[in-house]
């Protein structure tokens, strides 16, 4: 049984998306130091709330952005519909705090979610539930029993429009929940209020409790979880907002990360801050192309996949699984022309250099599987990938499943008894 096996078809989606494009934007973009800069650096927020009225991002060209993002591979996007500071992005009545009411006069929302719908990429709306300007929030409902119900009303009053505005969302993503919790927010009755609205809706953990929602989500880390997981990362080192001379990670580094999630069973969320005009930085758009021409050839070892930790193979780079198909993703090449896989008891019955589209001929023995006739040079710049079909599921075992530090250490003894005597190493 695979992953998707077990999942409601409507969501479906999400596994075979793998990947998908994180977008923190709004007027905090202007100051280039981070989506949180109001808070970190403890600004004046009504100087912070003048100058978001007067944000007004030229650029802005969604239509630009979602097929950026369609050519890079991604297969959905999250955008910031309000992050901590409290401005909206779309066309809102609960406050005059937005891209409608303000400047652009623009509703960014609704840009986003039909020109990403029109590059055939599902969409999620990123929601936070503090909002740095409402002191109920911090006070709770214990102490502002009256201010939290108004406050109360207003997220769920958004929430609302959000999801009856612009047809199907497919994804809801809920962050900035401490000092709560979802006793306190009512997360279970928020939720059903929105499957209410929208049957098919994917919702993210970050509503207060470790149980709520659908989907897992570790930030700046890959851990799989034994439901739905998404791993967001950033593109630079931490902060998710355009930041002004920011590193930018090389794009084998965010390969890696996608090859990560995908060998573990979850998704990664890519994360842009785009400027304060409205563009996409030059930086990210180089690495997220590059990553799409690989995808462009590679993308059935991922899109789709199972977790493929089938056998050891840490020692070269990544696996995943589709049905019968092994896909051996190469984190280096080091030029050699044969390759030793150990433990995959599966019968093989062809061989591909997916990269090249080139069949390479393997000879099983046993238990290990050897691939001859590797080209020398790396056939790509970034992670070549094999392509092993078997007869079956592909699987290893015992000791390919068990692995170094796990499973019964008597089979290690038995193996360590394999050396024979002819190097005398017992202590007397
Ligand atoms: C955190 C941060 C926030 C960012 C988010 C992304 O909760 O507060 O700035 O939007 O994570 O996962």
């Amino acid at each position: 049984m695979t992953q998707i096996d077990t999942l409601p078809q409507k969501w479906h989606w999400f596994p075979e998306s793998r990947y998908g494009l994180f977008i923190h934007w709004g007027p905090y973009a202007s100051y280039g130091r981070g989506e949180q800069v109001l808070f970190r650096e403890h600004l004046d927020p009504q100087r912070y709330i003048d100058a978001a009225c007067a944000w007004n991002p030229q650029r802005y060209d969604a239509t630009l952005w979602a097929e950026t993002a369609r050519k890079a591979g991604f297969r959905y996007g999250v955008l910031t519909t309000r992050h901590h500071d409290g401005y909206c992005l779309w066309d809102t009545a609960t406050t005059d705090y937005s891209s409608a009411s303000q400047a652009p006069g623009r509703d960014f929302v609704g840009e986003f979610v039909e020109a990403f719908r029109a590059q055939g990429l599902r969409v999620g709306l990123y929601y936070s539930l503090i909002d740095w300007r409402i002191p109920a929030w911090f006070e709770g409902p214990e102490i502002n029993p009256q201010g939290w119900t108004e406050m109360q009303n207003y997220i769920h009053a958004q929430v609302d429009e959000l999801l009856s505005a612009y047809g199907a969302i497919d994804y809801f993503w809920f962050d900035g929940v401490w000092p709560r919790n979802r006793e306190e927010l009512d997360a279970e009755g928020l939720i059903t209020h929105m499957r209410a609205q929208q049957p098919n809706l994917l919702i993210n953990n970050r509503l207060g409790g470790k149980e709520t929602g659908d989907v897992g989500t570790p930030e700046h880390h890959i851990q799989a979880e034994d439901r739905l997981w998404e791993s967001c990362q950033v593109s630079t080192w931490r902060l998710w907002g355009y930041a002004a001379g920011e590193r930018w990670r090389p794009a084998d580094r965010l390969l890696d990360m996608l090859c990560e999630c995908a060998s573990k069973g979850g998704n990664l969320l890519l994360n842009v801050g785009p400027e304060a005009d409205g563009q996409l930085p030059a930086e990210f758009i180089t690495r997220a192309l590059d990553i799409g021409r690989w995808l462009d050839v590679h993308g059935e070892a991922i899109y789709g996949v199972d977790g493929g930790d089938v056998t050891e193979f840490v020692t070269r780079g990544w696996q995943t699984v589709s049905q019968n198909a092994l896909y051996l993703i190469f984190r280096f090449w080091d030029g050699r022309p044969t390759l030793r896989l150990a433990d995959l008891i599966t019968p093989v019955e062809h061989v591909e250099l997916l990269t090249t589209g080139q069949e390479l001929p393997f000879r099983q023995t046993g238990e290990v599987l050897f691939i001859d006739k590797l080209p020398q040079p790396a056939p790509t710049a970034l992670f070549p990938v094999i392509k092993v079909t078997c007869s079956d599921r592909p699987e290893a075992n015992q000791w390919g499943q068990e692995r170094l530090w796990g499973g019964d250490p008597l089979r290690v003894a038995a193996w360590a008894r394999q050396r024979g005597d002819s190097v005398f190493v017992d202590p007397r």
